[in-house]
């Protein structure tokens, strides 16, 4: 089966072509102008978008030497994310395949993500358990089957991804600030200062937005404001606010494991690329005694290859949509996450 796969829900056009399961392509084109805005400008995103996505289908189709009427399946990701940006990968995806009269599936981007370890060599094994960290999520999802998914835990307010975006901003790092962040970290001690994670009600829920509350007041109390904090303090809050992040990620995971029994430990999205973060997993697979899957670095951010594979489940499943099905802005408007 030859798949099609489109990715635009944030600030990566992605086109991917998936065959049998084997990664023909895999283009990724970051969008580098949001960098001056600190942050994702939305309409500026589905500009960019619409001026690459062409060019880069006819890539991806080129590269893997697959003509148009070879293709099975033709698919994008419907949500969430951006709206405008979503409507331009799903609306060229729903024209794309009406014209070559194929079928169509949207795909949930979170979905995606969640299940990006079974592109890897070494695949992970039902029940498992797995932490989707990235830009715009932090949920923790006991994964039964391709179509079972039960939602353990979620943050209450910012995602981890968000956290790592708005410290790095508010340190005057830039963006994206989850690799700028794990970079000033590096080799630097984690005790400087103890920043706080919120507790939640929610047994497996996080709570990220007062740690970010934190680093300001500690940041406005010290210092005044950002432009006087001194070179040689910056590297230390940044690695005493990674560290606390990266222990409230694997205290609700190893709380996870305790209570449910599962065979594989996975951890997907933007986050997951976290060195400190997949250090800290590789030991808790350890301690557990379970296999563990975290996509390598490329599968970690926005891709098209995760779409195409997890269109093919969907469909394998005996999902069909038609070209009505619409872009939807949050996780809980079409999903199998429940
Ligand atoms: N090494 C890293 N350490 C920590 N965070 C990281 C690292 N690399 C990337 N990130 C973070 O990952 C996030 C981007 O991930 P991703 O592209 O999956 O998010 P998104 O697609 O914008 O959101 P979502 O998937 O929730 O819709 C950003 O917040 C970025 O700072
Ligand atoms: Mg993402």
């Amino acid at each position: 089966m030859n798949v099609l796969a489109i990715e635009s829900s944030c600030d990566e056009t992605s086109v991917s072509i998936l065959s049998n399961g084997k990664i023909l392509a895999n283009l990724v084109s970051s969008q580098d102008i949001h960098k001056i805005y600190g942050g994702v400008v939305p309409e500026l995103s589905s500009r960019a978008h619409l001026q690459i996505i062409m060019p880069l289908v006819r890539r991806a189709l080129v590269d893997s030497k697959i003509e148009n009427e070879k293709l099975d399946l033709i698919s994008a990701t419907a949500g969430p994310g951006l709206i405008g940006a979503l409507l331009v990968g799903l609306t060229f995806a729903k024209g794309f395949a009406y014209s070559l009269n194929k079928p169509f599936v949207p795909v949930n981007h979170i979905e995606g993500h969640l299940f990006s370890g079974f592109l890897m060599d070494e695949k992970p094994e039902f029940p498992y358990l797995s932490l989707v960290v990235s830009g715009g999520h932090t949920l923790l999802l006991l994964v039964k089957s391709d179509t079972e998914i039960i939602k353990l835990g979620n943050t209450i307010d910012d995602a981890a991804g968000e956290a790592f975006d708005k410290v790095s901003k508010l340190l005057g790092l830039g963006y994206p600030g989850g690799p700028l962040i794990q970079q000033a970290a590096k080799n630097q001690r984690t005790d400087f200062i103890n920043f706080p994670v919120s507790q939640c009600k929610g047994e497996f829920d996080f709570s990220f937005s007062g740690i970010k509350t934190s680093v300001l007041r500690f940041v406005q109390k010290e210092y005044g404001d950002t432009s006087k904090i001194p070179a040689e303090h910056l590297p230390l809050i940044a690695a005493s606010f990674q560290k606390s992040v990266v222990k409230a990620l694997v205290e609700k995971t190893e709380r996870a494991l305790k209570k449910y029994d599962v065979n594989s430990i996975s951890l997907a999205g933007g986050v997951a690329a976290n060195k400190l973060l997949r250090e800290e997993f590789a030991g808790l697979a350890n301690r557990f005694n379970k296999k563990l899957v975290i996509p390598s670095f490329e599968f970690c951010g926005d891709n098209a290859a995760m779409i195409a594979y997890r269109a093919q489940k969907v469909y394998e499943a005996g999902y069909r949509y038609d070209f009505s099905f619409n872009a939807y802005p949050s996780l809980n408007d079409y999903s199998f996450i429940k």
